[in-house]
């Protein structure tokens, strides 16, 4: 996929890997429209990047529709839709007094609202030449992590949904992205104490991204992420084991 005059909408662009994904497409001359909860956070991405920002928050479906026809009623078409919002929530399952608020705002944002956008924008990806969607998934996808009961299972349900959607939406020329990092050094997590990790730098995850776009390649398996699926697949107790060491602040 080329990157360069396309209409790119980024979900969660106002900080992190979305602001970074911001950042780049912007500056290879791309129009990049982001969304958030927080205006000023979107305020000041708008202000450092020349992206378009809307306030709206993903899980709420109006807030979709809206997003869509003004991205509509100013382009025409959307060429890429990124999604890439969402939370990581660390807690125990059975004490923490806001566990059912938790469970369901994690499944509503990572889960819920990429599959809610992605079908309501599909007409609007059809009016592109070379449209495309890329999930932003994790290396999570491929074990289970105890600290945090549910983010795992979000993440590996994008990544089953990010395969069934490239079967069912190639036949109308929608390429599927599926982009799993590793953890990245992003405000979501600085909650990780564990020095197991290693964590990639934003600039460099975004630049291995948009080089996966160019050669189209659709799944993509960044830094560690590569290694847990093969552990996964080789060492699973040894794995999960492993994850289920890591501490969090
Ligand atoms: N950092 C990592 O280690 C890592 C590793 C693998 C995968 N990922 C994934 O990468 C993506 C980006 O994470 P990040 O590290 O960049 O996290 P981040 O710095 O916390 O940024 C997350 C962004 O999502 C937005 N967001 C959250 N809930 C939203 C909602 N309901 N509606 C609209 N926007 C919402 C936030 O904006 P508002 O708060 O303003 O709404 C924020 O801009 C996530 O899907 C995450 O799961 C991260």
């Amino acid at each position: 996929m080329e990157l360069t005059s396309k209409i790119i909408f980024v979900t969660g662009g106002g900080s992190g890997i979305g602001l970074e994904l911001t950042r780049q497409l912007a500056a290879l001359g791309n129009t990049v429209i982001i969304c958030g909860r927080d205006a000023a956070k979107l305020a000041e991405a708008e202000r450092e990047t020349g992206a378009q920002a809307i306030v709206g928050d993903v899980t709420r479906g109006q807030d979709q529709e809206r997003i869509l026809s003004d991205i509509e009623a100013q382009h025409g078409r959307l060429d890429l839709l990124i999604n890439n919002a969402g939370i990581f929530l660390a807690y125990d399952f059975s004490s923490d007094p806001d566990t059912l608020h938790k469970i369901e705002s994690e499944i509503a944002i990572n889960a819920v609202a990429p599959l809610t956008l992605t079908r309501r924008a599909l007409p609007l990806l059809e009016k592109s030449v070379q449209p495309g969607v890329l999930f932003i998934g994790s290396g999570i996808a491929f074990v289970a992590a105890p600290g945090t009961p549910v983010y795992s299972g979000t993440k590996a349900l994008i990544h089953h949904v990010a395969q069934t959607l490239r079967h069912q939406l190639q036949p109308h020329g929608i390429t599927v992205f599926e982009a799993l990092p590793p953890v990245v050094d992003t405000d979501m997590a600085t909650v990780l104490k564990s020095d197991n990790f290693k964590k990639m730098k934003p600039a460099d995850l975004v630049r291995d991204i948009l080089e996966g776009l160019r050669r189209n390649q659709t799944e993509m398996l960044l830094g560690q992420s590569r290694q847990i699926k093969w552990m996964s697949r080789i060492a699973p107790a040894f794995l999960f084991r492993q994850f289920a060491k890591t501490e969090f602040h």
